[in-house]
């Protein structure tokens, strides 16, 4: 081959492997995907009835789940042994702490544990070891059968929800959708865009569970690059319109928080004073922030009713904290998927102390970490825990993030 061959051919190949890696990314492209990605192979022709996972969880896992996870990868697999954290840190969470189950025994004696399915949505994926939730056997403040829960019952696998104008007016027919509509693409004349991560809308029903959703997905926009460590930087995803009605589709009652069910009520406005609280807090004891700077993705806001896209996207590379009229969401204190603590907790809701002596709590610090602030994990499965965040981001003796917007120390 003589240079001039050479180059060509690498130009070539190049171009090939470009073509590819855009092929590989795409797949649901805010739509319906191609049909053999999860149905067939061994079907009879026009026959769409059976997948190719055992059930609908297995089928979205086999491309969604990675021993190194990237990307859209949303779980590890297999999962990490004892001692060695999940390394998935999009926004929903890795579903991987599902799986893990943590025990220790504190400084009196006391056996403590934070057992597995308490850390999230427990989807059921036979092919994967992942079973449904042995306890909640269905959703608080609701009645979503735990038997029935999957990928697919929030997730519409075939990604007819789309949103069909400026207003941010969500549809399940209407004009051909052009692609994502998580990364802040906007809706034209002749074209949808999908729902935030294809979620499911009004309307949507799987043939497994007897539950028809209520309300449309959430208004957002991600930034493109969302699977990374915060170590030095957060991961901002700027939620738009409608993130707690979506998760009351199965919560009903836990919105308002005003059942006594609930720790807290959801869906409001900040107010003047949180606003405020939230802008000036900087860790324990530390109240000299501002606004400017005051944003972080462990309690994230709702911004006001927002449904603009180009409005949205605009945020994802602010560091800003909230405005009076921004919310108070599900997601500031949950995450979608599963965390590294109970009750799919942001941070650890349970212990009083998020560091201890200006280190995470862990049971392998002498002293430190015997109570139930160490959840019992290594210091390091901590901080993976808080997504790669180093402790001395926090105070010597940092508190619950309740202060972020409460500052009662
Ligand atoms: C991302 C995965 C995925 C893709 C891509 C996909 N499907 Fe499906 N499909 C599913 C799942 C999961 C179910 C079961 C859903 C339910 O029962 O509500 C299903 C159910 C169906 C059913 C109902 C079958 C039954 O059991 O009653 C039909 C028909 C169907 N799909 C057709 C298609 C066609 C046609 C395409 C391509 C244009 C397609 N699907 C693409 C995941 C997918
Ligand atoms: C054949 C591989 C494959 C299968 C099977 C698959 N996915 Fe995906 N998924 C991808 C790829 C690739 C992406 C990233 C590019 C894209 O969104 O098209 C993705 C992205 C996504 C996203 C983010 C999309 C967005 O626009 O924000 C969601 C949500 C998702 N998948 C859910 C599912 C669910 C639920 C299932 C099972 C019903 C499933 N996927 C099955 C390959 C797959
Ligand atoms: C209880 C509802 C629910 C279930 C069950 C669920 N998801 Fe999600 N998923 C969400 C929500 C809500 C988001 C958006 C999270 C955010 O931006 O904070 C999301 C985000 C995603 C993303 C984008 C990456 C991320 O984590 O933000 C992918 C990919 C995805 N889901 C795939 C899946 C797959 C595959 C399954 C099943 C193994 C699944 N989801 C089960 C609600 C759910
Ligand atoms: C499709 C129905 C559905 C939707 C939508 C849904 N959930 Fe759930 N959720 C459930 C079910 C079922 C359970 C109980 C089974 C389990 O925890 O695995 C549950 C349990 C929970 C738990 C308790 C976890 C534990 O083990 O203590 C939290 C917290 C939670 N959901 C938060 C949310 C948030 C936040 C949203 C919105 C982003 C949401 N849910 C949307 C069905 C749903
Ligand atoms: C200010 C933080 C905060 C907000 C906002 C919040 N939660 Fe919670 N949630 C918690 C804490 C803390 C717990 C654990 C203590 C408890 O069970 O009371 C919890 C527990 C739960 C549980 C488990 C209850 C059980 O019976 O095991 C569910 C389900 C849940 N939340 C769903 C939601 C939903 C849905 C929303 C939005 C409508 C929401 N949460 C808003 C902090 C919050
Ligand atoms: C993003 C800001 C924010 C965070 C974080 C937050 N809260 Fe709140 N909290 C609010 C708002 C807004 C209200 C409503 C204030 C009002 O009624 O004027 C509220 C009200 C309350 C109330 C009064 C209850 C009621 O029904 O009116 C309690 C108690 C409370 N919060 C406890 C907590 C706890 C515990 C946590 C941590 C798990 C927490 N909050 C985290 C914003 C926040």
């Amino acid at each position: 081959m003589n240079r001039r061959t050479l180059y060509t051919f690498l130009a070539a190949s190049l171009l090939i492997a470009g073509f590819c890696a855009v092929q590989a990314m795409a797949f649901h492209d805010g739509g319906t995907g191609s049909c053999d990605g999860c149905h067939g192979p061994n079907d009879v022709a026009g026959s769409y009835s059976t997948l190719r996972g055992v059930d609908p969880s297995s089928t979205c896992f086999r491309c969604h789940a990675a021993a190194k996870p990237t990307e859209y990868q949303i779980a590890t697999d297999p999962v990490p042994p004892k001692g060695l954290p999940p390394l998935s840190f999009t926004p929903g969470g890795d579903f991987a702490y599902l799986r893990k189950n943590y025990f220790w025994t504190d400084a009196n004696g006391r056996r403590g544990a934070s057992s597995g399915e308490r850390h999230g949505h427990n989807i059921v994926a036979a092919a994967y070891g992942y079973s449904q939730d042995t306890t909640l056997l269905s959703s608080p403040g609701g009645s979503y059968p735990s038997s029935a829960l999957s990928c697919i019952s929030c997730h519409d696998p075939h990604g007819n929800y789309r949103v069909v104008d400026s207003a941010g007016t969500v549809s399940n027919e209407g004009n051909p959708i052009s692609g994502s509509g998580s990364y802040g693409a906007v809706p034209t004349d002749t074209s949808s865009v999908g729902t935030y991560r294809l979620l499911a809308g009004r309307g949507y029903q799987t043939k497994y569970a007897g539950h028809l959703f209520a309300f449309d997905p959430p208004m957002a926009v991600s930034p493109t690059v969302y699977n990374r460590s915060e170590a030095s930087s957060d991961t901002r995803v700027a939620y738009g319109k409608g993130v707690s009605k979506w998760c009351a589709n199965c919560h009903e009652a836990l919105q308002t928080g005003m059942d006594g069910s609930h720790v807290h009520p959801a869906d409001m406005e900040l107010g003047a004073v949180i606003a405020r609280n939230y802008n000036s807090y900087v860790k324990s004891g530390d109240f000299t922030g501002s606004r400017a700077t005051a944003y972080t993705s462990l309690v994230p806001f709702q911004s006001g009713e927002v449904t603009d896209p180009q409005k949205l996207s605009a945020e994802l590379t602010s560091t800003a904290g909230p405005n009076q009229d921004d919310r108070i969401t599900c997601l500031t204190c949950h995450r979608a998927h599963a965390s590294g603590w109970d009750s799919i907790g942001r941070w650890n809701m349970k212990g009083e102390f998020l560091t201890i002596a200006g280190a995470y709590p862990g049971i392998d610090a002498i002293g430190k970490g015997s109570s139930d602030d160490s959840t019992g994990k290594l210091r390091a499965e901590y901080q993976a825990a808080m997504y790669g965040r180093d402790a001395s981001g926090f105070a010597t003796f940092q508190r619950q993030l309740c202060d972020k917007c409460h500052a009662k120390d």
